[in-house]
């Protein structure tokens, strides 16, 4: 199972009781429990470590760098000076992500300046809780892509990568309800493999629907609220919001295509390592 460093600094062991008005009512404790749940749902692994001191975090780095694959930290006022973290951070090569509870733009000056954000594939803060779940998705998305590229490297059938980049996908994020890969054969969009409730959506008319349209239009496509969409071809009521990402090498070859039962449920992240995989998948494709 892939595993993820979530690392704490300095004082926030005292969450809770520390300034509930800006970093929230849960302790660290009740933080991590949460995290750990919505780790295993992703099928991943967290490992939680918090110090008040830097040297601590950055043995603790050391010391676990060959068995983790990513790592999501906040530093705390280390954040704002502590090049020393930094370089660690940069030394043990992980995928980073670092986060904050709170909005550090919107506060004093010195906390605006992040001098680990540059080692960091991203810097997410103001959003409680959220910011620490946003940031095991940003280190999945990464370490998912990777998964795919090394599995398109060992040359699989068409039938298989496909099946392999859907499998991925579902496994470590939990809300993709429906995900899935459309092939084009003439003027439609073929339904190739999914993992979800059935579809009555086998075919579709190049053009038609959210599906269609983001072939048509050579672009990813997210649509927030399905139901606030005329475009929508309604497949589940369930379904709240959607992404289709066009896979398109030296011709259109097909796209991913992701309903939730969550509404708003894809940001960047969403569609940039999704692309990134499109991207991977049609390589591949121009490669038969
Ligand atoms: C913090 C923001 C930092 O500026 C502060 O020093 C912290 C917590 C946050 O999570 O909002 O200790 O990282």
């Amino acid at each position: 199972m892939k595993s993820i460093l979530l690392i704490h600094g300095p004082n926030l062991n005292l969450l809770g009781e520390r300034e509930p008005e800006v970093y929230g009512k849960r302790t660290l404790r009740e933080l991590n429990q949460e995290l750990e749940v919505f780790a295993a749902q992703s099928q991943v692994e967290i490992v939680c470590f918090q110090s008040n001191h830097e040297g601590a975090l950055i043995d603790f780095l050391h010391e676990h760098r060959k068995r983790a694959d990513a790592l999501v930290i906040n530093p705390g006022a280390l954040t704002h000076y502590s090049y020393a973290l930094r370089d660690a951070i940069a030394g043990v090569r992980l995928p980073a992500v670092e986060v904050h509870l709170s909005d550090i733009h919107a506060r004093e000056e010195f906390r605006r300046v992040s001098v680990i954000r540059d080692v960091c594939l991203d810097q997410i803060s103001g959003g409680g809780i959220e910011s620490y779940q946003r940031g095991i998705e940003v280190v999945l998305g990464r370490l998912v892509c990777a998964e795919v590229q090394s599995f398109l490297q060992s040359r699989p059938t068409l039938d298989a990568g496909y099946r392999f980049c859907v499998q991925v996908l579902k496994r470590h994020f939990p809300k993709y309800d429906w995900a899935g890969i459309y092939l084009v054969e003439g003027n439609e969009l073929v339904v190739h493999n999914y993992l979800g409730a059935p579809t009555p959506h086998t075919r579709i008319p190049i053009g038609q629907g959210i599906c269609g349209a983001a072939v048509a239009e050579e672009q990813t496509i997210i649509v927030p609220d399905v139901n606030a969409d005329p475009r929508y071809l309604s497949c589940s009521i369930a379904t709240k919001s959607e992404i289709v990402v066009p896979i398109q090498g030296r011709q259109m070859y097909g796209e991913i295509d992701i309903d939730s039962h969550t509404p708003e449920a894809f940001w960047e992240n969403d569609k940039n390592y999704l692309e990134q995989i499109a991207q991977s998948l049609a390589k591949w494709r121009d490669s038969f």
